[in-house]
């Protein structure tokens, strides 16, 4: 994985950021080994891997890069309506997958789970489609917000109750594209709420 150099990071949106939850390192550590047991585990199996727009953007892109398969890629991406800051629950598809997953073995892969609601309309959507299996792999898991229950296969690391941003991860669609994982200063809320 090529990285920006940290000198990239010094001020700017960096300087946003509070204090650092994974580093880029420790994010790439555990991507490798959660793909080398997706490796382990689909070995000759119709694989396709569906990423959840659009925080999963930088976590699915390092992931299959450590899956040595020859899977299938495909995105979908949903909407919650109301306040954001909590999930609704009322999901609305924006973009469905591209193809039938009938008979294939499904993995979808998000950023984080929070309260669960998108992942379990997801799930229960995809379901009925009738994939061979349908797992889920995240790279965090906000397990103290849960509210619907979701059955995990790969878990990257469990996540603090806080607002984080970094690595696909946004605050009113901005951050996504730090290369690490952080804590968000209040003082970034206190600016855009006044
Ligand atoms: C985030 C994340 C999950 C969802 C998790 O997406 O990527 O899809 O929230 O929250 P939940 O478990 O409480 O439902 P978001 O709706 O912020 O869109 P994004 O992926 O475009 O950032």
């Amino acid at each position: 994985m090529t990285a920006p150099t940290d000198d990239v990071w010094t001020g700017g949106i960096a300087d946003d950021i509070s204090r650092t939850i994974l580093s880029a390192e420790e994010i790439a550590k555990r991507t490798a080994e959660l793909g080398a047991r997706i490796t382990a585990d689909y070995r000759g199996r119709d694989l396709l891997v569906v990423g959840v727009l659009s925080g999963s953007f930088l976590f699915i892109a390092d992931l299959v890069r450590q899956v040595n398969l020859p899977l299938a890629l495909d995105f979908i991406s949903v909407s919650s309506y109301g306040d954001r800051t909590r999930s609704s629950g009322v999901v609305r598809m924006l973009k469905d997958l591209n193809q039938s997953i009938a008979g294939r073995d499904v993995l979808l892969v998000e950023d984080i789970i929070d309260t669960g609601l998108t992942l379990s309309y997801l799930i229960d959507n995809l379901r009925t489609r009738q994939p061979a299996s349908l797992e889920v792999a995240t790279l965090l898991d906000k397990t103290e917000a849960r509210v619907s229950k979701i059955d995990t296969r790969y878990v990257g690391f469990e996540c603090p109750n806080e607002f984080v941003v970094g690595y696909g991860l946004d605050y009113q669609g901005r951050y996504r594209n730090l290369p690490y994982i952080g804590v968000l200063k209040p003082s970034v809320y206190a600016t855009e709420d006044a």
